[in-house]
């Protein structure tokens, strides 16, 4: 049966979304155990307001969810909270969520870095997908305002003990807007695309 999908920034409008997504991370993070930040509805709202926010519909049921915070005056910015309902996974929409979040990280701050941190091998592998690679917490934002996220994680102790240096996620970070585009430019340079006739 074909959906009829709709993804788009978040607005004002939403609000009245934002205390179910959050019990999407309560109960996610008790399905999982394997630890997750909590977001509070109010938090979210935040996010809704400044722009920083996707949502997702599926046949107009609220369907997902992702925000994007800058860190470092600019230097760094996330992708945070990716989240789809268990009536709509496996469909295709964290990819479709991640991507449109990706880009809007990007092009709002093409200086930033984005970064992200996670457990969940779906995420990695798309992550993956858009150019992030694996890193060591040393290379994110060293941001208070980005590790306080995970103090309502249940591994919160175990950062803490690390000194912020290691946990149980898998830190990843992508090139900003600008670093890919020089990297693009020197693949060209280097490959010069091939000529029809060659
Ligand atoms: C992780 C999550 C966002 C994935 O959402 P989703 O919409 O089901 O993911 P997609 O359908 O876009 O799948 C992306 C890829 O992962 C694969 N995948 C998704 N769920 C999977 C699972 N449970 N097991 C194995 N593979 C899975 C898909 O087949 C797809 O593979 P492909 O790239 O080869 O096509 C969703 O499961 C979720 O909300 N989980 C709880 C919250 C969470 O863990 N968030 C991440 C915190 S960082």
């Amino acid at each position: 049966m074909s959906h009829n999908i709709n993804i788009r920034k978040a607005d004002q409008g939403d609000y009245i979304h934002a205390e179910t997504i959050s019990q999407w991370y309560l109960r996610s993070s008790q399905e999982r155990g394997t630890g997750i930040a909590m977001r509070s509805a109010e938090y979210l709202k935040t996010k809704i307001e400044n722009g920083n926010a996707i949502i997702a519909f599926v046949d107009d049921a609220l369907a997902g969810f992702c925000y994007v915070e800058v860190f470092n005056s600019g230097e760094y910015v996330s992708n945070s909270g990716l989240i789809v309902t268990n009536e709509f996974r496996r469909m295709g929409l964290a990819k479709k969520i991640k991507k449109i979040a990706f880009n809007l990280a990007k092009d709002s701050n093409p200086e930033a870095k984005v970064f992200g941190i996670t457990t969940s091998d779906v995420v990695m592998g798309i992550n993956s997908d858009l150019g992030y690679r694996p890193v060591s917490f040393s290379q994110l934002t060293q941001d208070e305002e980005f590790w306080k996220g995970c103090s309502s994680c249940k591994n919160y102790d175990i950062l803490t003990r690390n000194e912020k240096k290691m946990c149980l996620c898998t830190a990843m970070l992508a090139p900003s807007k600008n670093e890919q585009m020089k990297l693009d430019l020197e693949k060209m340079i280097i490959q010069p695309t091939k000529k029809k006739d060659e």
